[in-house]
């Protein structure tokens, strides 16, 4: 697998991902997604749109909004506690997440641990700073981690708002709604995708973790004391997507959460982890979160959560599993898992992203084998398949180059256009890993690459 650094510079001279406001000497930690990397993204979330929803008869979407409420925040638990906890190096002013500093020093896992816990490990274990070495440490604290801001002309405490910090509680606040509108009966699932925004004390690794970022999450709605059974489907389901679209099983691994670290309101928690280059790490987060979410809006807001089953006419307030996961982290497996050098018969190397047609950013790429007499009918060929995908067209350099830098960017067929095709309308696509061609007339390649690209 290639470094983190060779990732990013693939990514910023191919148009996937450049450093954010760039020209300005940047922002941390922010990011633009490039002509290549938006589409990525685009059909990163069209895949899962397409399984988690599309193809489900249980599942719905909902599109709510990045501002809600601060009385959600409140009753979700998130304003009193959602926070990590920090420490400053009073030598040199660094300042670390506690959880990640001890398990970088010794791998322990301190997920749960209150700041006292903390403060006793990093003073009997000698811990000390990573970046100058010192052992002075300011009084550990719990770093806040939502965004605020104010909604509207008056900048005081009852205008101000968060930014949210995930996608679930649009679901849990409008579930009511959704149920009544889609008289969708239990179990059945609300999916959300959007933004999400962070104040993470320490960001980095490229994409993997940012201050803002998209998710993907679905609440499915059970009845409780099915639930284990829900979270085991979901995990299995999360796990077959990602390998469905090509993501190695000796890259993925469960990792499920002990009894003793999982969040309050979970039953059962599992992270799929991803195997980046600095190791496994979280991927996708899978919890059982029981009716933790649902009962405080209920108690908060007065409004009542209840379900009454039409067949029993039990009332209960449902149970939730939740699958959710960052698109970025997604685009980053996905890009990682993908890129290859490969050694050709001739001796000659080139660098192919192998990622599956149905995440290509480009599915085809349309290319006049001379610019000169070739490019209005190439133009034709361009127009009619981009109204069935995203194409690309190209009629500069040599031909051998140009299907380089296709390999290159992952674009799973190129179509030459020759003089033959002027006679009789007949063109060759080429297959990106296996390098074959085959000569079709123009009116049957859309169809060709539309079976081929489907997943
Ligand atoms: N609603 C549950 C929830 O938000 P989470 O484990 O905090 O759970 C779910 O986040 C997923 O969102 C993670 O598995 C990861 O894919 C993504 N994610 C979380 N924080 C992120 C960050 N700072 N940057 C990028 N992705 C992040």
């Amino acid at each position: 697998m290639f470094t983190v650094e060779e990732l990013v510079q693939f990514a910023k001279t191919t148009g996937y991902i450049y450093q954010g406001s760039e020209i300005y000497g940047g922002l941390a930690n922010t990011w633009d997604y490039g002509p290549l990397g938006s589409l990525l993204k685009l059909n990163i979330k069209k895949a899962w749109r397409q399984k988690f929803i599309q193809e489900r008869i249980d599942n719905v979407l909902l599109d709510g909004p990045i501002l809600l409420n601060t009385k959600v925040w409140e009753a979700s638990g998130h304003v009193a506690g959602f926070s990590d906890p920090l420490i400053e190096c009073k030598k040199c002013n660094q300042r670390f997440r506690v959880d990640k500093l001890i398990h970088d020093f010794d791998g322990t896992d301190s997920d749960g641990w209150s700041l006292e816990k903390f403060e006793k490990y990093i003073n009997e274990h000698k811990v000390k700073c990573p970046s100058c070495g010192a052992f002075e440490w300011n009084e550990i604290r719990a770093f806040h981690l939502m965004f605020q801001t104010y909604q509207g002309a008056v900048l005081d405490k009852a205008s101000q708002v968060y930014l949210r910090p995930e996608n679930a509680q649009n679901v849990f606040v409008s579930y009511k709604n959704v149920l009544r509108s889609s008289r969708k009966k239990i179990p059945f699932g609300i999916a959300h995708i959007g933004k999400a925004f962070r104040n993470e004390i320490t960001p980095g690794n490229f994409i993997f973790r940012t201050r803002e970022f998209e998710q993907m999450e679905l609440e499915f709605f059970v009845k409780p004391g099915t639930e284990i059974k829900w979270f085991e489907y979901w995990k299995q389901f999360a796990m077959d997507w990602l390998i469905s679209l090509g993501l190695s099983k000796d890259n993925l691994r469960f990792d499920d959460h002990k009894p003793e670290s999982l969040s309050h309101y979970s039953n059962a928690t599992t992270d799929i982890q991803f195997r980046y280059p600095w190791g496994f790490d979280e991927l996708w987060g899978i919890a059982s979160r029981t009716d933790f979410d649902l009962t405080q809006h209920q108690n908060h807001s007065g409004e009542s959560m209840e379900y009454l089953d039409p067949e029993t006419n039990e009332r209960y307030i449902p149970y939730c599993v939740e699958p959710s996961v960052g698109v970025e982290r997604l685009v980053f497996a996905f890009l990682a898992q993908a890129l290859t050098t490969e050694t050709l018969e001739d001796g000659t190397t080139r660098d192919v992203l192998k990622i599956h047609p149905a995440l290509a950013p480009y599915k085809v790429a349309v290319l006049p084998l001379s610019r000169r007499d070739l490019s209005e009918k190439s133009q034709e060929v361009y127009h009619e398949l981009s109204k069935h995908f995203d194409a690309v067209y190209d009629e500069t350099q040599n031909i051998g180059r140009r299907y380089r830098r296709q390999d290159q960017i992952g674009t799973p067929f190129a179509v030459t256009i020759d003089y033959d095709t002027l006679k009789d309308n007949t063109v060759t696509v080429r297959e990106r890993d296996s390098m074959e061609q085959v000569r079709l007339p123009i009116s049957e390649v859309a169809k060709y690459i539309e079976e081929r690209i489907k997943f």
